[in-house]
């Protein structure tokens, strides 16, 4: 049987990128209902755009400080995922915030990762904030986009342990190993349309679907 058209992806980045490198291993295999066709990255010395390269998948910076204003870098970017017909962005390790408009334009096309299981810790520095709550459980978060930052639709979580001695580094080596894990898993439910949107919620009604976005590890 042959798979259905894969979804077109472009990865937006800004630094190592090992989130993206995740997502084009799990692309490799031709059950994968998602291709990645394009990575971006807003700064030019990002070390995630020269692996791209290396496998053969177009990919560029668009340096957000050769633009005057938001709107009109999010208006280069906006160009870019056009011209490539690209259909769903994920954002791994993205360090821009986007204007309500390139937001509102994507709505529904475009996921992100982000270091803390949601709605807890929001904006950087998520681990020490983690440490900070005393909380026993922290993780990862794949969500949808919405213009409120880290606040979209919850896709998938991995939840790991916070051990005493922990220091936001450990931890946030322990939550890096979950990320590679959760973004393919998230990326093939939102690509395969297992993984859907209705209103504030995404709704997976298969139980295999249920379980790959819902990982622990302790
Ligand atoms: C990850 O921790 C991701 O959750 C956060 O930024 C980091 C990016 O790391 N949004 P990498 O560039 O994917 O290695």
């Amino acid at each position: 049987m042959s798979a259905g058209p894969r979804t077109r992806v472009a990865i937006l980045i800004s630094g190592r990128g090992s989130n993206m490198v995740s997502l084009i291993e799990a692309a490799k295999a031709p059950d994968y209902p998602a291709e990645i066709v394009l990575v971006l990255s807003n700064r030019p010395e990002a070390g995630g755009l020269a692996h791209a390269r290396s496998v053969g998948i177009p990919a560029h910076a668009i340096d957000h400080t050769t633009f005057s204003d938001r709107a009109t870098f999010d208006a280069a970017l906006d160009a870019e995922l056009r011209a490539a017909g690209v259909e769903l962005v994920c954002l791994a390790g993205f360090m821009r915030i986007f204007s309500a408009g390139f937001a509102e334009a994507w709505a529904g096309r475009m996921i992100n990762i982000h270091p803390s299981l949601l709605p807890l810790f929001k904006g950087t520095h998520t681990h020490a904030q983690a440490l900070a709550a005393g909380v026993r459980l922290h993780g990862c978060t794949v969500h949808y986009v919405v213009p409120e930052l880290d606040a979209g639709p919850i896709v998938a979580q991995a939840a790991v342990p916070v051990r005493s001695g922990d220091d936001p580094d450990s931890l946030a080596a322990r939550v890096i190993v979950q990320e590679h894990r959760l973004y393919p898993a998230a990326l093939a439910l939102v690509a395969g349309g297992r993984a859907r949107l209705e209103g504030e919620r995404v709704v997976i009604d298969d139980d295999r679907g249920a379980a790959d976005a819902a990982l622990l590890s302790l």
